[in-house]
């Protein structure tokens, strides 16, 4: 039987909470806003507290590829349909860094005018789909305890500046060895220390599952274009400033536009892939990324003054602005609930900007 053929199929009991799950989170949400606290004094203005540094701004449409068999037909892929799409590239960590230190890749995707109900209460108006993805399949700390010890030895450190900053790179979603030496032992971080590549070469995960309509997936957005596809692996150019990653960005799409290729991975088990604990792969000789959506960017300004401001300031992604087809599935997920909001309301609060929900692709200043 293919992995199509063997999906397994979403019900709510696929979900189940931790030990102690809302207090861990409580802990994680108020541990991570004090450290946001005080890298929005140094730099006396808010900043999010993951993926803080942006890196471009992109407009796009995500096109849904027809013929998919019907188990991939679902969600916002549950038709050919042809979206307008915003994107923000950003590195992990919640401060400010040289790109000459390696991070891990993020790029934050809302889908405009998506079809079907929305699964926050406060959301009925929105028409709005986030997809969160970050260059690496797992997350290390892949459920709310794992976060939790994590994220206070984050604190903890918060002053020693090399450790904090190559911490914050591994809680942040990615890995590093220096955890061993504040204590924590994680094989899955060894393998996971992220060459310094080129920002748009990389291939983009959830690391946590989300429900795919009837079923239950991982997604991933890889290089589709020869341009973009030459990339994977690139290193940086020789002598590349503290704004690197910004300025390949802008130069390549100064000349070029590019194409990337939204896959799903199909959960086929539920004990081979579990979806509380995001630090376990998914094995994909079981379940192959399967191709659903092209993303096409064309040329453009990629960090206009203006959309730096907007998309940093006033743009909020967050993996529960989604259609109930789309919900995030698991610990971790549900630990970024309240991480997201808190982190929002206190970015917008300190540099007064309003919380919106953007309408229109016209609404991203050029
Ligand atoms: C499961 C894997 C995860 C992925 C793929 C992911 C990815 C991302 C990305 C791409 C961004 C940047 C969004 C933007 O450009 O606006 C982001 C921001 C953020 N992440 Fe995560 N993340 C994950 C897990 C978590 C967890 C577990 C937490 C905390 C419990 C967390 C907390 C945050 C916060 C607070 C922000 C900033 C939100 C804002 O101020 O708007 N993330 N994440």
């Amino acid at each position: 039987m293919t992995a199509i053929e063997q999906a397994v199929r979403y019900h709510d009991g696929v979900e189940q909470k931790q030990e102690n799950e809302d207090a861990m989170i409580d802990q994680i949400v108020a541990s991570m806003g004090r450290v946001n606290r005080s890298v929005c004094d140094k730099h006396r203005h808010g900043m999010r507290d993951a993926h803080a540094k942006s890196h471009g701004i992109l407009k796009g449409t995500l096109q849904v590829y027809g013929d998919l068999p019907e188990q991939l037909r679902q969600g916002v892929f549950a038709h050919p349909a042809s979206y307008p799409a915003v994107m923000r590239l950003s590195t992990a960590p919640g401060d400010i860094h040289s790109d000459k230190i390696p991070a891990p890749r993020g790029i934050a995707i809302k889908l405009l005018d998506v079809p079907g109900p929305q699964l926050g209460a406060d959301r009925q108006q929105a028409r709005t789909q986030d997809f969160l993805l970050v260059n690496h399949p797992v997350i290390a700390f892949g459920h709310a305890a794992a976060y939790l010890k994590t994220q206070q030895l984050l604190e903890k450190h918060a002053d020693d500046p090399d450790l904090a900053r190559q911490a914050t790179a591994a809680l942040a979603h990615g890995g590093s060895k220096l955890l061993h030496a504040v204590g924590i032992a994680n094989p899955i971080l060894d393998t996971l220390g992220a060459p310094n590549s080129h920002i748009l070469g990389v291939t983009f995960y959830s690391m946590a599952a989300l429900r795919y309509g009837d079923y239950i997936a991982k997604i991933c957005l890889a290089p589709l274009s020869d341009e973009v596809r030459a990339l994977t692996g690139a290193a940086l150019r020789s002598g590349a400033g503290d704004s690197e990653l910004r300025d390949l960005v802008v130069d390549f799409f100064r000349t070029h536009g590019a194409e990337y290729e939204l896959r799903v991975q199909l959960c086929t088990s539920l004990e081979r892939m579990p979806v509380e604990d995001a630090s376990i792969p998914w094995p994909e000789d079981e379940s192959p990324y399967l191709p659903v959506a092209k993303l096409t960017i064309p040329p453009q300004e990629a960090y206009s003054p203006a959309r730096r401001v907007f998309a940093d300031d006033v743009l909020s992604f967050n993996p529960w602005h989604c259609i109930k087809a789309h919900r995030p599935l698991g610990s971790i997920m549900r630990a970024r609930i309240r991480a997201y909001e808190a982190s929002s309301a206190f970015r917008h609060t300190m540099n007064q900007q309003p919380r919106i929900e953007i309408t229109h692709i016209d609404d991203v200043p050029n």
